[in-house]
């Protein structure tokens, strides 16, 4: 078998793992998904719930995938064919498929946060919301968005090409911290604007009557977030963690990544609502465009708003970027573990596959929804919903030795930890399904059927 002749590539340090786990966790789902969620669940509830799921969901599946990863030493794909028998064996596809598809048009929107630094720089945005949206709706489709998309689809080649130590950690290595020096600047600079005060307590003051009316929706739209951030339910983490050689403490490292990727979202509301709430704009605005809109119209009113807005939106494409590789890193690595193909082959022949599927994301923003959803809500739920099934069911014991290996013993938290995914973990992954394949089907027979109907 060609996947154990060829020698596996390792992060060369500690600090190089940990830095691309945080590119791949902070990415669109901080900057963009996170404060437009917090704006339509209503505010500060949405925020409380949010982090209750990152501790009580988001910790133990997150160290369910590096367990897996660093036990088999695999990509997803090879990694539940060697822990799963019968039909488990086939999980790893769904990993695969749907890292097929996320970036396939997360290249499309990556693409738009290019145009709208480059918009910046050379127009300044513009302050009148319903311009701004038409605007927004002649630049994220067309041959200009589907030449950005190849832009941004050729820089994660490029990337994932080179290699896990020369190419992904040391890129990595770049990015996040200048994603964490420009965000923490962005929010002193937004501390100074007028609307702050309302804003921070619209984002922090909790009202207990809004999670108690709302907690439907509430839910599972905090649930998603918590999986979609931390990159869980696409096989980065599995993949990531295949590279570790070491016995190194896994709980630690987890917690490292999370408190960065948690602290990031949090700041981006920091800087998100004091600038609508000083731009006048309501913050339950949302949409797909949300950021390129309100957020757009928003820099259009701020004095110096268009150098404001030039390095937001480049920081969200540093953001995108870092979080891009990990994913075709998933679909790379099975192709040079399962198939023997060199790593450069690999990625631009996956690469190239993205750009072509992603090719009508950026034709009309209703096939962007499209993949979108059907991604988002049931792929990468249902992989993960399996993933947690799989090993908190049946392979608990295996999962907590690998645990173990580089902490010693844990004595009831190990089993603290095994029960959480058994129960919480699952039963919060079947109700996001359950839900997810409904609102998709409502999109199938509604916008969908209604733009198929026009064509
Ligand atoms: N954690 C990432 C984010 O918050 O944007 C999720 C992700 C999406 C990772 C798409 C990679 C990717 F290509």
């Amino acid at each position: 078998m060609s996947s154990v002749d060829i020698p596996r590539e390792q992060w060369a340090t500690r600090i190089g793992f940990i830095f691309a786990a945080v590119g791949s966790a902070v990415g669109l789902g901080n900057i963009w998904r996170f404060p437009f969620q917090v704006g339509q669940e209503g505010g500060a509830g949405f925020l409380l719930i949010y982090l209750l799921f990152i501790v009580v969901i988001g910790f133990p599946a997150m160290l369910v995938e590096f367990v897996v990863g660093r036990y088999t030493e695999r990509n997803p794909v090879g990694a539940l064919k060697q822990v799963g028998s019968g039909i488990w064996e086939y999980v790893g596809w769904i990993f695969i498929a749907t890292g097929f598809v996320i970036l396939s048009y997360y290249s499309v929107v990556a693409g738009w946060t290019i145009r709208y630094t480059i918009l910046g720089l050379q127009d300044g945005y513009i302050a009148d919301a319903a311009e701004a949206e038409a605007q927004f709706v002649s630049l994220a489709s067309g041959l200009e968005a589907i030449l950005l998309h190849a832009v941004f689809m050729a820089a994660v080649i490029a990337i994932v090409a080179v290699g896990i130590e020369r190419g992904i950690e040391l890129a990595v290595k770049v990015m996040v911290p200048a994603i964490i020096l420009i965000t923490i600047g962005l929010a002193i600079y937004a501390a100074t604007l007028e609307g702050a005060g309302e804003a921070y307590s619209y984002y922090l003051s909790p009202e207990w009557g809004t999670i108690a009316a709302n907690w439907q929706s509430i839910v599972p739209a905090a649930a998603g977030q918590a999986f979609f951030t931390l990159s869980l339910g696409m096989g980065v983490m599995i993949t990531y963690a295949s590279y570790l050689g070491e016995n190194r403490n896994l709980a630690e490292d987890g917690a490292i990544i999370i408190g960065f990727d948690t602290a990031i979202a949090f700041i981006t509301g920091l800087i998100v609502f004091p600038i609508l709430f000083t731009a006048g704009v309501d913050p339950a605005d949302p949409g797909a465009g949300a950021i390129f809109v309100s957020l757009a119209a928003a820099f259009g009113d701020l004095t110096l708003g268009w150098l404001i807005g030039a390095v937001f939106f480049g920081t969200v494409a540093i953001a995108a970027l870092s979080s891009a590789i990990s994913l075709m890193e998933v679909v790379v690595s099975y192709i040079i573990d399962e198939r023997g193909v060199s790593r450069p082959t690999a990625a631009v022949g996956i690469g190239g596959g993205m750009f072509l599927l992603g090719i009508p994301s950026a034709y009309d923003l209703v096939l962007l929804d499209l993949f979108d959803l059907f991604a988002d809500q049931i792929l990468l739920v249902l992989g993960g919903l399996l993933l947690m099934i799989l090993v908190g069911w049946s392979l608990s014991e295996l999962a907590v030795e690998e645990l173990q290996r580089g902490i010693g013993d844990l004595g009831s938290l190990a089993s603290a930890w095994i029960w959480a995914v058994r129960i919480p973990v699952i039963l919060v992954l079947l109700v996001a399904l359950t839900l997810g394949i409904l609102d998709y089907y409502e999109f199938l027979t509604g916008p969908f059927a209604e733009w198929i109907g026009e064509q």
